[in-house]
């Protein structure tokens, strides 16, 4: 069984080749075009994506040596995400699959991050408590079998993601701030400022508060200063985060009684955020996941491998053309199609 995968729900063009379960390529145009403003501006990335599409998807099927022809069926990206985003990457699975009278299995761009661990590691069992950390969400999920997600906790209002890139931008370090603050981290002092740690005793996450934080930190410093202890800074921040992130996720692996713990979404790439996990897996003897940095953000390997799940428990021919399917925005874990 061969399946095509395709994700724009953000700023990353991506198609990707499956065969059996195995992933046999992923080609991914991460767009610079939104470096310069320091956040993706929506109308640019969908115009983007429209123009990179038959380049990105002739690059995964020339990297995966098969052919259009012998594509089996194609998954797609319905939402969450950025509507004209969606749109293009629907539309453009649409016409895909109607000119190869294949079906389109449409796909939860959060299911596909926490689907991204199976990429590597196809024996996950069931009930597992996953931690989806991206540019867009900050949730916990208890996963107790297939296709059940209950949120247990999630972000009042900013994402990690969000706060980390916003927090980078402060500091002057770039865009998207993550694996720039993640590597600076290494060599700073985490115990340089008491960052706050939001909504204790929840499930529920806050970051606005700590952004607040660093900002008032930052403003009562000299240019200096700041320059001089850019890593501590980082470092006291990062420690700040994923305190955060890790006391309501070990709280849930207790409540929940589970045995196995999964992180996804690009914030799961980060080394303090997995260092963290993996002491506490390895101290209460329980099974940790995390896919491989590639994995964690944006592509389109976890769109597919998604799709290939589906089709397996459903049968291929659950699904059309998908003529019915449609992008949506604000699509939460739960829905079903
Ligand atoms: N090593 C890292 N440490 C911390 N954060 C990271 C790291 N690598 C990437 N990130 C962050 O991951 C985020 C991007 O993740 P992802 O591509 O999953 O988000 P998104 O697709 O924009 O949002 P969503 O999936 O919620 O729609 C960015 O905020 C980026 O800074
Ligand atoms: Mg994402």
């Amino acid at each position: 069984m061969i399946v095509l995968g395709i994700e724009s729900s953000c700023d990353d063009t991506s198609v990707s080749v499956l065969e059996d379960g195995k992933i046999l390529s992923v080609a991914t145009n991460t767009q610079l075009e939104h470096i310069s403003f320091g956040g993706v501006i929506p109308e640019i990335a969908s115009r983007a994506h429209l123009s990179f599409f038959p380049a990105v998807l002739q690059k995964a099927l020339a990297d995966s040596g098969r052919t259009p022809g012998e594509i089996d069926a194609i998954g797609v990206t319905y939402g969450p995400g950025l509507v004209g985003c969606l749109l293009v990457g629907v539309n453009f699975a649409k016409g895909l699959a109607f000119s190869l009278s294949r079906p389109l299995v449409p796909v939860n761009h959060i299911e596909a991050h926490i689907t991204a661990n199976y990429i590597e590691h196809p024996d996950i069992d069931f009930p597992f408590i996953v931690l989806v950390v991206s540019g867009g969400h900050t949730e916990l999920v208890h996963v107790p079998e297939y296709g059940v997600y209950e949120l247990i906790g999630k972000t009042r209002d900013d994402a990690a993601g969000e706060c980390i890139d916003k927090v980078s931008k402060m500091l002057g370090l770039g865009f998207p701030g993550g694996r720039i603050i993640d590597e600076l981290s290494a060599r700073g002092d985490k115990n340089f400022v008491a960052f706050p740690r939001g909504m204790k005793n929840s499930l529920d996450f806050s970051f606005s508060g700590l952004k607040t934080a660093v900002k008032y930190y930052l403003e009562k410093q000299e240019p200096e200063f700041i320059k001089e202890n850019i890593a501590n800074i980082a470092a006291s921040f990062l420690d700040s985060v994923t305190d955060s992130l890790t006391e309501k996720l070990f709280r849930a692996v207790k409540k929940y009684k589970v045995n196995t713990v999964l992180l996804a979404g690009g914030v799961s790439a980060n080394s303090v955020l997995r260092k963290k996990v993996a002491d506490f897996a390895g101290k209460k003897k329980i099974k940790f996941y995390y896919p491989s940095p590639k994995y964690c953000t944006d592509n389109a390997a976890m769109v597919a491998m998604t799709a290939y799940r589906k089709i397996m428990r459903s049968g291929s021919s659950e699904w059309n053309s998908g003529s019915d399917i449609d992008a949506v925005p604000f699509l939460k874990l739960s829905e079903k199609f």
